[in-house]
């Protein structure tokens, strides 16, 4: 028997089984693909027919990441190599925070592309949603390209910072917490279709979209850009804010990609299981706080250890209701309420002169 051909039943055409890669043989004169056909994971429909859409929020932010595009390379570093080499533009405890600000997302972009390419992508079998992937991906190629950037501006050690996370512990442990997931969806004889292994899909689209873009990256802007407001390293700064702007839609793209495979599949979110994924919240804010420790143990200016808790305890409950769970923390309070207008880059015209802004062409953003 054909294992691609599934029967309908009696007098329906017999449709193609979606093996989930796109990559089974051809079957000639297969039905067209209806959008009743199209699911999330586990579909029949064929995932090389991106028409007709039924998941239009996928294809909104496929075109917002592409009217958002921009290249590290269009900022000016000038600035930021003044003050770097100067002895007295930044505290040592600055310097200390950025080098491990950078050293967090030096690899951390990588760890993001490798989950999306080598896990997410072949799991996700949907036309539109692949389409956001892919246009995701590249973001993430850009950001890590920010790192290479910075790193032959300044003139730093790209060993100390692309090495960190197999030499600071704070981020070694952080970097390991979600790359345990990934590895158990790249086994190649991994296949979502029972509950069990479609939650270890959810577990992983959770670890990385909500936790380790949703959470750990917001700290680390925060970080860079409260310098950046005094002044500070304002070429990284300002591609800082590019990253929040891509990130943001990367994060609101997984919230909506987990709450739609949690609707059509209402067995998988058990009590048992929102337990299980407010634990992971719960893990993933104990890490950000010791990390934050790690990277600013004696603070300065508008940002401390005991803030960036307080701000990852607020992301945290955001979180929480973006999945619909109960909030972990007490807190509902935002130590750095600036962020929120720091990620309009409508609003801040002097600061984005660049050629970038003509990249722009009126997409609408919504922001978390
Ligand atoms: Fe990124
Ligand atoms: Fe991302």
């Amino acid at each position: 028997m054909d294992t691609n051909i599934l029967s309908w039943g009696d007098g329906e055409a017999e449709k193609p089984v979606a093996d989930a890669t796109g990559l089974g043989e051809i079957t000639q004169g297969a039905a067209r693909v209806s959008v009743d056909d199209k699911a999330m994971i586990n579909c029949r429909a064929d995932v090389n027919q991106l028409l007709p859409l039924k998941y239009r929020w996928a294809w909104e932010k496929y075109l917002a990441g592409c009217n958002n595009h921009w290249m590290p390379t269009e900022v000016s570093m000038q600035a930021d190599i003044a003050q770097w080499k100067s002895r007295d533009a930044l505290t040592e405890e600055e310097r200390h925070a950025v080098k491990r600000n950078l050293g967090f997302f030096a690899t951390s972009e990588s760890l993001v592309a490798n989950n999306i390419v080598l896990a997410v992508y072949r799991h996700l079998t949907n036309p539109e949603c692949r389409q956001y992937l892919l246009r995701q991906a590249f973001e993430e190629a850009v950001h890590t390209h920010t790192f290479q950037y910075i790193v032959e501006s300044l003139g730093l050690d790209e060993g100390e910072l692309f090495n960190m996370y197999r030499e600071v512990p704070a981020i070694t442990a952080k970097a390991a917490w979600a790359l345990k997931y990934t590895q158990n969806l790249s086994d190649s004889a991994f296949a979502t279709g029972t509950p069990e292994n479609d939650r270890a899909f959810l577990r992983d689209l959770i670890a990385f979209y909500v936790v380790f873009e949703g959470m750990w990256f917001y700290t680390g802007f925060a970080q860079i850009l409260s310098l950046g407001r005094r002044g500070k390293m304002v070429g990284i700064a300002e591609q800082y804010q590019y990253i929040l702007r891509d990130e943001s839609i990367h994060l609101n793209f997984g919230i909506d990609v987990i709450n739609q495979i949690r609707a059509e599949n209402p067995g998988l979110w058990t009590a048992e299981f929102a337990g299980e994924v407010r634990e992971m919240l719960r893990e993933a804010c104990e890490l950000e706080v010791a990390y934050g420790r790690d990277t600013m143990p004696r603070g300065f200016l508008g940002l401390n250890a005991a803030l960036c808790e307080q701000y990852m305890h607020f992301i945290t409950n955001r979180r929480c209701a973006q999945l619909g769970l109960a909030p972990l923390f007490p807190e509902t309070e935002n130590p750095f309420p600036w962020m929120s207008e720091v990620m309009d880059l409508k609003k801040e015209k002097n600061f984005f002169e660049t050629r970038v802004i003509e990249y722009q062409n009126g997409g609408a953003l919504s922001w978390d």
